[in-house]
C-alpha cells in the first residue's frame, strides 16, 4: 500500500510541524516553546477530542515565522508524502493562525509556493492549495484574510473550514463561500467530525461545498448516505486522526468499510501527520491491518483519490493512468 500511486486531499500543513523540525525553528528564530525535548513533545500529544488537539497545534505553528520556514514545512512534507506513493497532494493551510501572530500572508504564500516548486521538480509531485478559514473566528476575519488572498488567486484552488466545530456550523462562513464561488474557486468544508449531520447538510447546501472533510456523522442519517452516494460526493476521511481524537475507540469500530458498501467516494488521508502518528501511507496500513480493508478495497480507495481531486480531465486521466499500470505491474508479480 505504500507505493500504490495514490493522492492525498486532506492535509493540513501546519500539521506536518513533526517536533525535530518544531526545535529547529525555535532555535532558528530564538522563539521559546513550552516543551524541553523531542519527546516531551510527543509525549504531549495525548488527545481526548478535538480542541485537546488544535490548542498544541496552534502553539506548535508560533515557531512558523519567515518564507524559509513554510518553505522548509512544506520541503519535509511533500519528500515524506512522496515517499508513500502520493503523486498529487491538496493541502490546506490556515493564514489566520499566521495572520494573527503578525506574519503577513505574502511570507506564507511565498515560503508555501517554493515548497511546491521544489516538490514538482524533486518528485514530479502536483499540489493545489487549499486556503482554510478558522471557524471559531468570526466571518468577518474570514473575509479580510480572503480579501489578503485576492492577488494570489491564480495559486489558490479553493477554500475550506477547519478548526473547532460545534458551536461553529457552515452557515456561519455562507457570506465569504458565496465571494469564493464568485470569485471561482472550489470550496470543501470540515463538516461531521464532531458535529452533527445537520452542519453537513449545510455544508452541501449552504457553502455548496465540493468536497467534504470528514463527514463521518453523515453515517447517522440513511437519506444524507443515499444523498452522498448519489451525489458521488468525495469524503476526505481519516482514521488514524479518527482514533487519535477518538472519534473513534479502535480502528476496528472505524466506519469506513460501511462508507465502501454504501457507495460513499471515500478517500484516505492522513490530516495532521506529525500529531496523529502516521502519514498517508500508515492510515492504508493500519486499516488493513484492522481487518478494515481488503487490497482491493486499497485500490479503490487510491482510485477514488484521484476521482475526488481538483485536477483537470487531462491531468486526472494521467493519474489513472499510472495507477492502472502500477495495479497490472503488480498483479503481474505475483
Ligand atoms: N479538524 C478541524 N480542524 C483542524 C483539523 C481537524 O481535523 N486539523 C487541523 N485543523
Ligand atoms: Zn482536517
Amino acid at each position: 500500500m505504500t507505493a500504490l500511486p495514490k493522492a492525498e486531499l486532506h492535509l493540513h500543513i501546519e500539521g506536518s510541524l513533526e517536533p525535530e523540525l518544531m526545535f529547529a525553528l525555535a532555535r532558528r528564530n530564538r522563539v521559546s516553546i513550552p516543551f524541553k525535548s523531542v519527546e516531551d513533545v510527543r509525549n504531549a500529544y495525548q488527545f481526548t477530542k478535538l480542541q485537546d488537539f488544535l490548542d498544541i497545534y496552534y502553539a506548535g505553528a508560533d515557531v512558523l515565522r519567515t518564507a524559509e520556514d513554510f518553505r522548509d514545512l512544506a520541503v519535509a512534507y511533500f519528500n515524506r508524502a512522496a515517499a508513500d506513493g502520493v503523486t498529487h497532494a491538496e493541502i490546506f493551510f490556515d493564514p489566520q493562525t499566521h495572520t494573527l501572530r503578525g506574519v503577513p500572508f505574502d511570507v506564507v504564500m511565498q515560503g508555501l509556493l517554493a515548497g511546491v516548486e521544489e516538490a514538482r521538480r524533486r518528485h514530479g509531485m502536483s499540489v493545489l492549495l487549499i486556503l482554510c478559514f478558522l471557524r471559531h473566528l468570526d466571518e468577518e476575519s474570514a473575509f479580510s484574510t480572503f480579501r489578503s488572498s485576492e492577488k494570489w488567486f491564480d495559486q489558490i484552488c479553493g477554500v475550506g473550514l477547519d478548526s473547532s466545530e460545534v458551536g461553529h456550523p457552515p452557515s456561519k462562513f455562507a457570506k465569504v463561500f458565496a465571494a469564493a464561488a464568485a470569485a471561482g474557486l472550489k470550496r470543501v468544508a470540515h463538516a461531521g467530525e464532531e458535529g452533527p449531520p445537520a452542519y453537513v447538510y449545510e455544508a452541501l447546501d449552504i457553502l455548496q461545498v465540493d468536497r467534504l472533510d470528514h463527514g463521518n456523522r453523515s453515517l447517522e442519517d440513511p437519506f444524507l448516505i443515499s444523498r452522498l452516494a448519489r451525489e458521488a460526493m468525495t469524503l476526505t476521511v481519516c482514521p488514524l486522526s479518527n482514533l487519535k481524537l477518538r472519534v473513534v475507540e479502535d480502528l476496528r469500530d472505524h466506519p469506513i468499510d460501511v462508507m465502501l458498501q454504501k457507495g460513499l467516494r471515500a478517500t484516505l488521508n492522513s490530516d495532521d501527520p506529525a500529531y496523529f502518528g502516521g502519514y498517508v501511507a500508515d492510515n492504508y496500513r493500519a486499516l488493513a491491518a484492522a481487518g478494515k480493508i481488503s487490497h482491493a478495497e486499497g485500490i479503490t480507495l487510491a482510485r477514488n483519490s484521484f476521482l475526488g481531486s481538483f485536477l483537470t480531465d487531462e491531468a486526472l486521466t494521467r493519474q489513472l493512468e499510472n495507477l492502472d499500470a502500477f495495479v497490472l505491474r503488480h498483479a503481474a508479480q505475483q
